[in-house]
């Protein structure tokens, strides 16, 4: 995310700019007209606003590609009409005031912001400008650059005297920040104590973080209290930091990564921003190990299209790449305008969160009725592709998030992870909008729709509702299910509108001959599908209970049931109480697993499964020795001796789990080979062992992890510019 308060170095780039000073251009010798004079005012007006709430009060209402949006129109404007310049101007500052709830900190050194690029030519232009500035007489001299990563966090200072942390302070204007040294003393990875050789006077620069692992626990804790989510790990960390009490600051795991100094007395003489961090490292201050010196403009390309692809296999958010001039000889000789160093630049990612309207709140109804809220919005291009839909979860998400329809919202989609409302921009809500209410019956068949005490789902309890029918159907035929290649969403509900099925016991009577009538169905299509239905009867029973859909019950618990009984019958008639008493089975998944077999619908399914001559069969027990019993191990990478299924299946017959994320209940990690970055980073930030091959298989026989080797010695760390 930006820094609010930073500014472009190429004020005249029109390279994604808002409106008005394309516009303008061509009267830029005229003098700046009364409108121009007055979009300017208001650019800086709406700039100081959300610089406020973004610096101030860490709750900024847009997200930093429309405020950079703002910065660049107002900078084309003064661009254009030097007049318009005032001191007071945004465009000029850095930040914004400090707040009165921490003591004020005057920065020795002011604490710059940096200018940014938003493509190759802008940073071709920076290069060409360093260049100059440096008057390297040969062209082909190499200016010789770090690149380094922009951590998405706060930026802190640290004060250490004899190597002691006596102060740490916000950002804040620039020159002045905020004591929050009682806050920061409580964040673990910041050593209150230097190790190896401090100097007597040394001020450490750097971004204080949180960890995305922690912003999700975080979230999952404020979820369960029916609290709502917070926006974006950034935001979090800047609301932590500002707690009042340290030891709120304290538990929140914030991280720090150091990227520069301030003050020093003392100290061996440094050539280098690589070699300055080493000798912060070697002090035990945490150093980002992403690092790299590079010679070309190419190479800092190389590096940028690398993390712009990766940049969700980190523990941590960042929001571009920072280049630097190497030498810190020449830093010192290019020197800096008033905000930001000539010899550095941030080269920013593509935004992952933009506003755009929501055209509508519609609700959706799901396999078990549950009616689920989802922002229909005019479709937007954000985190690399076109959003259009996003979920709501249920209505008290909808009214905390405070979202109407006509509102313009924020909305984030960070990788892979499914686009999020995270909620409106109040100062554009329209005068007339009104409160969205919870329809109080279904789109599809109009039934009454009911929230059970305590629950935060509302539910359509019409079992014929065509929308459950459907989407149970689906469930059933896909590929946790019965794995029905073919059958999906468009064929269920043309198969569902012709009287063809009425449920997913159907599927084994379907009429073919009708089916050859429809459109669309030709001779090969109705062989391959036949086949594919033919080839589900064989599926193991685990499947076809995941297929029912029943409440509660994920491929886990389904396992574990059809190792537990001989057939469907046996599973059928076992009383509530003896469901919860089978391992990977609680109470919630016992009642409704024993509610769904009392049910109509179960006996006229199994009926026909039965006649179909679908497989009903409990797996085998297993006979290996249960020597993984309580554990869960996640597998990511290739191995060598095992399939990934395979490896998974060793896990469970020894009675453990093997899900697909790491997380604090995680056993172990088995790395083969090309690992999944998250898992290996995830299990390293939490302290999950990892282990190779051999001490999987070693595992697996013993049910004994290796033990740790002795902890390295900090001292001992490599020179982390290299
Ligand atoms: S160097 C003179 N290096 O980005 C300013 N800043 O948008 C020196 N940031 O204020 C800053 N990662 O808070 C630098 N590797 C990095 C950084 C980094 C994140 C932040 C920093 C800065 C802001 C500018």
């Amino acid at each position: 995310m930006a820094k609010r308060g930073s500014s472009p170095t190429t004020g005249t780039s029109q390279a994604g700019t808002a409106t008005a000073s394309t516009a303008t251009a061509s009267t830029a010798t005229a003098g700046p007209d009364a409108l121009v004079t007055e979009r300017a005012g208001e650019l800086r007006a709406l700039i100081d606003y959300h610089n406020e709430r973004y610096h101030s009060l860490d709750a900024p209402e847009i997200p930093d590609a429309d405020f950079d949006a703002l910065v660049r129109e107002l900078q084309a404007l003064e661009a254009d009409y030097p007049e318009l310049i005032t001191p007071e101007s945004p465009t000029q500052r850095v930040g914004s005031a400090p707040s009165a709830t921490f003591a004020p900190v005057t920065h020795a050194m002011p604490m710059m912001s940096l200018d940014n690029a938003f493509s190759r030519p802008e940073l071709e232009a920076w290069a060409e400008r360093v260049a100059r500035g440096l008057d390297l007489g040969d062209a082909a001299a190499p200016v010789g650059y770090l690149c380094e990563l922009k951590i998405d966090g706060v930026a802190c200072s640290l004060h250490y005297e004899q190597g002691r942390l006596v102060l740490a302070a916000t950002r804040g204007n620039g020159r002045v920040g905020e004591d929050i040294t009682a806050n920061v003393a409580g964040i673990g990875v910041i050593p209150t104590r230097l190790s190896g050789s401090p100097p007597p006077v040394l001020e450490v620069r750097g971004e204080i973080y949180m960890p995305l692992a922690t912003f999700a626990a975080l979230n999952e804790a404020q979820e369960a209290a029916g609290l709502p989510r917070y926006a974006n790990p950034r935001n979090t960390a800047a609301g932590s930091l500002r707690q009042k009490d340290p030891a709120i600051t304290a538990s929140r795991g914030l991280a720090f990564w150091s990227y520069g100094l301030g003050v020093v007395e003392g100290g061996p003489h440094l050539e280098s921003q690589g070699s300055m961090l080493a000798w912060l490292a070697s002090m035990g201050l945490p150093v980002n190990p992403e690092l790299r010196p590079v010679a070309t403009i190419d190479e800092v390309v190389a590096f940028t299209d690398h993390w712009m692809e990766h940049r969700h296999d980190l523990a941590y958010e960042i929001d571009g790449a920072v280049v630097k001039v190497d030498r810190l000889a020449r830093q010192r000789s290019l020197g800096s305008t008033a905000k930001a160093p000539r010899w550095a630049i941030a080269y920013k990612f593509p935004p992952e969160e933009r506003t755009t309207k929501l055209l509508d709140i519609q609700v959706s109804i799901g396999r078990t009725g549950k009616a689920t809220p989802f922002a229909v919005l005019e479709p937007v291009f954000v985190g690399g592709s076109t959003v259009q839909l996003a979920t709501l979860h249920n209505s008290d998400q909808v009214a905390l998030k405070n979202v109407r329809p006509g509102d313009t919202v924020v909305v984030r989609k960070a990788g892979d992870v499914i686009p999020e409302v995270l909620g409106p921009v109040l100062t554009e809500r329209p005068a007339d909008s009104v409160e969205w209410l919870f329809p109080a019956n279904c789109p599809a068949c109009h039934h009454e729709l009911v929230r059970p005490e305590g629950e935060a789902h509302t539910f359509c309890v019409n079992p014929g509702c065509p929308a459950q029918r459907q989407t149970r159907i689906e469930h059933f035929a896909s590929r946790g299910g019965m794995d029905i290649e073919g059958m999906g969403e468009s064929r269920v509900a043309l198969f569902l509108a012709e009287g063809l099925i009425g449920d997913a016991g159907d599927i084994y009577a379907i009429n073919w001959d009708r089916v050859a009538q429809l459109e669309g169905f030709g001779q090969l299509s109705i062989d391959n599908l036949r086949a594919a239905i033919e080839a589900s009867k064989h599926r193991p029973l685990a499947n076809l209970l995941v297929g029912l859909g029943i409440r509660h019950l994920g491929p886990t618990g389904a396992e574990a049931l059809a190792r537990s009984f001989a057939d469907i019958d046996a599973l059928g008639a076992a009383s509530e109480e003896e469901l919860a008493a089978i391992d990977g089975v609680g109470p919630t998944i016992a009642r409704s697993v024993a509610s769904w077999f009392a049910s109509d619908d179960a006996a006229v399914l199994i009926a026909k499964f039965k006649v179909a001559g679908v497989n009903l069969e409990g797996a085998e027990p297993s006979d290996q020795p249960q020597v993984l019993a309580g554990m869960t191990v996640v597998v990511t990478g290739t191995l060598d001796g095992f399939s990934r299924d395979g490896a998974e299946d060793a896990i469970k017959v020894r009675g453990g789990k093997s899900p697909g994320s790491v997380s604090k209940k995680t056993t172990a990690v088995v790395v083969g080979a090309e690992p999944g970055a998250s898992k290996l980073t995830k299990a390293q930030d939490l302290g999950v062992p990892v282990l190779d091959e051999a001490a999987f298989v070693h595992l697996l026989e013993t049910g004994e992890l290796p033990t740790p080797p002795p902890a390295p010695e900090v001292e001992g760390e490599a020179d982390p510019s290299t």
